[in-house]
């Protein structure tokens, strides 16, 4: 994470920068979307809410996000895909940031283009769409998407809600919001689906340079200091990049989200069980976690092309700002090889911020019961 990264309330950072071959993904093509009975009514905008736009305001994410051409690239080439549908229509951009995707649209043949921003970076957006004589076509509305005033339905609702580990930063009950609110019924919605994943990982070198430093420091004993070194290395969770060779196991699919049919209350915990089993005989360092989204229409909508867009922060994949979420264990464990590693993750919105997630996993491995509990901050 660089330095321009925003910040959520208490100074900590936010946000972000990256399967195995034969990982599971999801089929193409939604379903009916979700239709409340009832508009959605916009929540509260908290003192966390405000913490978390000013960090938005700051160029320095922004210019990250969009040197990250994995993430932006894999947006593009989704509009063009879907093209033939977008052409004409009215668009959605929950969160327009720089209006990199407004933009795309309008120049993918969108009639029409609401850009959403709530942080103050929606003032250059609005420049920028002026630079590109664009202002007939996107509309730049500077406030949240929970509380602007659109008067039309949309056909396309476009957002990059992505946090770490998937659900940080609770972008997604926005986009809910719009899609509930906006969405005309067999509307667009990029992306479509996302799918998260965990597995065992092996980090040796990490390991070393933050825990066993401390054996000989300039020929000085300073094994004292090694508990304290773990808990400060490894009581929070860590944004960092691994590689595929440190993945000890296939992954397991800790939950999959379908933006066409999903509600805001299935995203207050999640619970999946695993299974794992270690490929090889490696210490067990923690649990990375990582995410794809897929850009698939509704069912009915026919892309430009049979395959789908998808952006995937997997560790074998091409790196990006997401890079993977790690969760490192207090003590490695030595894994043999087929070793059985099971247990469950629950993933829940923190009461403190909803914008923090909690991360709560119990595992047996080799006869022995444990429960780490973390909080991304
Ligand atoms: C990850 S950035 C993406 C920016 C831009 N779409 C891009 O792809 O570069 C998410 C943006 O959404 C904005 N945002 C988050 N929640 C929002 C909300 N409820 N209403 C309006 N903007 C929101 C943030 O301020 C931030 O600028």
């Amino acid at each position: 994470m660089g330095p321009g990264d925003p910040v959520l309330g208490n100074g900590k950072l936010v946000r972000r920068s990256r399967g195995r071959p034969g990982r599971p993904r999801l089929s193409g093509g939604g379903g009916g979307r979700f239709s409340p009975a009832t508009q959605p009514t916009a929540p509260p905008c908290t003192d966390f809410d405000l913490a978390y736009f000013k960090a938005y305001s700051h160029l320095g994410v922004h210019e990250e996000m969009l040197k990250d051409r994995v993430r932006t690239e894999s947006y593009r080439n989704a509009i063009r895909q879907h093209q033939d549908f977008i052409a004409g229509k009215v668009v959605l951009d929950v969160g327009c940031g720089t209006g990199v995707l407004s933009i795309f649209c309008a120049l993918a043949g969108a009639r029409r283009v609401y850009a959403v921003e709530a942080s103050d970076i929606a003032v250059q957006a609005a420049d920028i769409v002026n630079e590109n004589n664009l202002s007939d076509k996107i509309i730049v509305l500077h406030g949240r998407v929970e509380d602007v005033d659109i008067d039309e339905q949309v056909d396309v609702i476009i957002s990059e809600w992505m946090g770490y580990i998937l659900l940080y930063e609770s972008m997604l009950a926005s986009v809910i919001f719009a899609r509930d609110k906006w969405l005309k019924p067999g509307g667009l919605i990029l992306p479509s689906h996302a799918t998260l994943y965990m597995a065992p990982i092996t980090n040796p070198e990490r390991y070393h340079d933050s825990i066993d430093f401390w054996q000989d420091v300039y020929g000085i004993k300073m094994s004292s200091m090694k508990s304290l070194a773990k808990q400060c290395a490894f009581i929070e969770p860590s944004v960092e990049t691994i590689t595929g060779e440190s993945v000890l196991t296939w992954p397991c699919v800790v939950m999959q989200v379908d933006c066409y049919t999903i509600r805001v209350e299935e995203l207050q915990s999640i619970t999946a069980n695993f299974e794992f089993s270690s490929m090889l005989q490696a210490p067990l360092h923690g649990f990375g976690f990582w995410f794809d989204v897929e850009f698939n229409g509704p069912m009915g909508i026919e892309a430009n092309s049979d395959a789908t867009v998808v952006l995937s922060t997997a560790p074998e994949d091409s790196p990006t700002h997401w890079q993977q979420t790690i969760l490192y264990l207090f003590d490695p464990i030595e894994l043999k090889k087929d070793q059985i590693i099971e247990g469950s993750v629950t993933l829940s919105q923190s009461i403190e911020n909803a914008r923090f997630l909690n991360i709560h996993i119990q595992y047996c491995c080799g006869g022995r019961s444990f429960v780490k509990q973390s909080t991304m901050r």
